[in-house]
């Protein structure tokens, strides 16, 4: 048996690096877009385990290699598997459906066909490197049939699941043609976490509707050869290394460039400011309409406002993404053209990722951080933007679409398909008192480093042991 197997494993779709060949053809590894890393990090540096992963291009069949302190153990995808069970079942299935359908979602059997592929492959890479007893922890919806197929692997594992995205009601759910495999895939795990305690309750809801298993709280008692199986399914809000996130925020060089920003925009009264993934579900849409309108009434001012909209790239193939893109860049091009000056642009629009400095940067100039998802799993933006403040400035505008809002309640919380109140609540975000802003502030960022990603961390393997152990 080799001794190079390894006690505790995550694995997930994307590895924290993707591998980018830059115009001269070297390569290089670059932190991976999305919540899921940014969560993940902090607890497999503290951890000793290794990360079982896709290293974002075609046909790379990398052996095992140390980043930063973590074993990366790669799983290749082919051009097609990319096209069939990624950008297919993964992101033009699943991510619609369980975003509670604001994108149409497609149903295509070669889809579904080669997820099941993918999957299997995921989890018999797993198989091999995890050690005898080891725990093993699959993260999110591209996953969702590895701990099933894992569990049939490897008995002898600990399986967690933990679902990064919403989990619709079951009205939605049941479109899917693969509902039940789908559930039995899930319920290989011993563990199941959810953002939100409404996911849970959708995902628990459905199993009732659809399987003859017994359900009580957050139990489901699974058979299992003779007898049963208990499988906890359960909420476990995601979180930030908070306290990293602040330490970086307060870096001399990171203030520095925070000024640097707000001069450079022309030194504003108010930055207005939006970070997101280029995706559907995150209400751009809504947040240019309502910043468009409040120029257009004269609520708001050119010359001493300015949006600044960071929008990385994000699934660029996929087609509906094209079509935002178009969407959104028009949208912007047009507001621009009717309200910018010559020295005072209305939106200052990126569409680049940047490195964490440079967000940290960014949180600290923005006088009032704006999240409109109109469906968000947890949404950790609005949680880096709370914990760079240690100023206790600035003010939270957040959807209640989005996950963060069942902890994050000083914000202002809103409805982003709510235009006027939206505008209202730009409104009040930007005209708020010092002491208020302070006031709020304050109680978001007790939240945000009280609940911190150890604490989610800890919370769920906890759970996972006991859970094992009693079973
Ligand atoms: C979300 C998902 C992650 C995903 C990330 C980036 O945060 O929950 O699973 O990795 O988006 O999306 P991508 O498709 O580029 O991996």
């Amino acid at each position: 048996m080799p001794d190079d197997r390894t006690d505790f494993i995550v694995v997930s779709n994307r590895l924290p690096v993707d591998r980018v060949v830059d115009a001269d053809g070297a390569t290089a590894w670059k932190q991976s877009p999305g919540g899921l890393v940014t969560a993940l990090e902090p607890v497999m540096r503290a951890a000793d385990g290794a990360w079982v992963g896709w290293a974002g291009q075609p046909d790379l069949d990398l052996e095992p290699f140390e980043n930063e302190g973590i074993t990366i153990v790669p799983v290749p995808l082919s051009e097609r598997d990319i096209e069939l069970y990624y950008e297919g079942f993964s992101n033009d299935t699943l991510w619609p459906l369980y975003h509670d359908v604001i994108a149409q979602p497609s149903y295509h059997r070669v889809w579904w066909e080669r997820y099941v592929e993918v999957n299997r492959r995921f989890a018999e890479r797993t198989a091999e490197v995890s050690a005898e007893g080891a725990t093993v922890w699959v993260q999110d919806y591209q996953l969702q049939l590895v701990p099933r197929m894992l569990r049939e692997l490897r008995p002898d594992l600990t399986i967690g699941f933990f679902n990064h995205i919403p989990f619709p009601a079951y009205g939605i759910y049941s479109q899917l043609p693969w509902r039940t495999q789908i559930i039995e895939g899930l319920l290989g795990a011993d563990v199941i976490g959810f953002q939100r305690a409404a996911d849970a309750g959708n995902f628990t809801r459905a199993i009732r509707r659809l399987l003859p298993y017994s359900t009580r709280g957050s139990i489901v008692e699974v058979p299992d050869g003779d007898g049963t199986r208990e499988v906890v399914a359960k909420a476990f809000p995601i979180s930030i290394d908070a306290a990293a996130f602040e330490e970086l925020a307060q870096r001399p060089e990171v203030v520095a460039r925070a000024a640097q920003i707000r001069h450079d925009l022309g030194d504003p009264e108010t930055i207005l400011l939006g970070v997101d993934r280029l995706d559907y579900t995150k209400g751009i849409g809504h947040r240019l309409k309502a910043y468009g309108e409040l120029l257009k009434d004269s609520r708001i001012d050119v010359e001493d406002t300015v949006l600044v909209q960071v929008a990385s790239p994000s699934r660029e193939r996929v087609e509906t993404y094209r079509q935002l893109r178009d969407e959104i860049e028009l949208t912007v091009g047009r507001l621009n053209g009717d309200f910018s000056t010559i020295s005072h642009q209305a939106i200052s629009y990126l569409h680049h990722g940047f490195p964490r400095e440079e967000m940290a940067a960014l949180y600290l100039a923005a006088d009032v951080m704006l999240v409109t998802a109109l469906r968000d799993g947890m949404n950790l933006v609005a949680k880096e933007y709370v914990a760079a403040r240690k100023d206790e400035d600035g003010v939270l505008v957040l959807s209640e679409f989005a996950g963060a809002a069942d902890e994050l309640k000083a914000a202002l919380l809103i409805n982003p398909h709510d235009i006027a109140g939206l505008k209202d609540t730009i409104m009040q975000a930007v005209e708020m008192p010092r002491a208020d802003r302070r006031r709020r502030m304050r109680s978001l960022r007790k939240r945000v480093r009280d609940n911190d990603v150890a604490h989610w961390s800890r919370s769920f393997l906890d759970t996972l042991r006991r859970a094992r152990a009693e079973s």
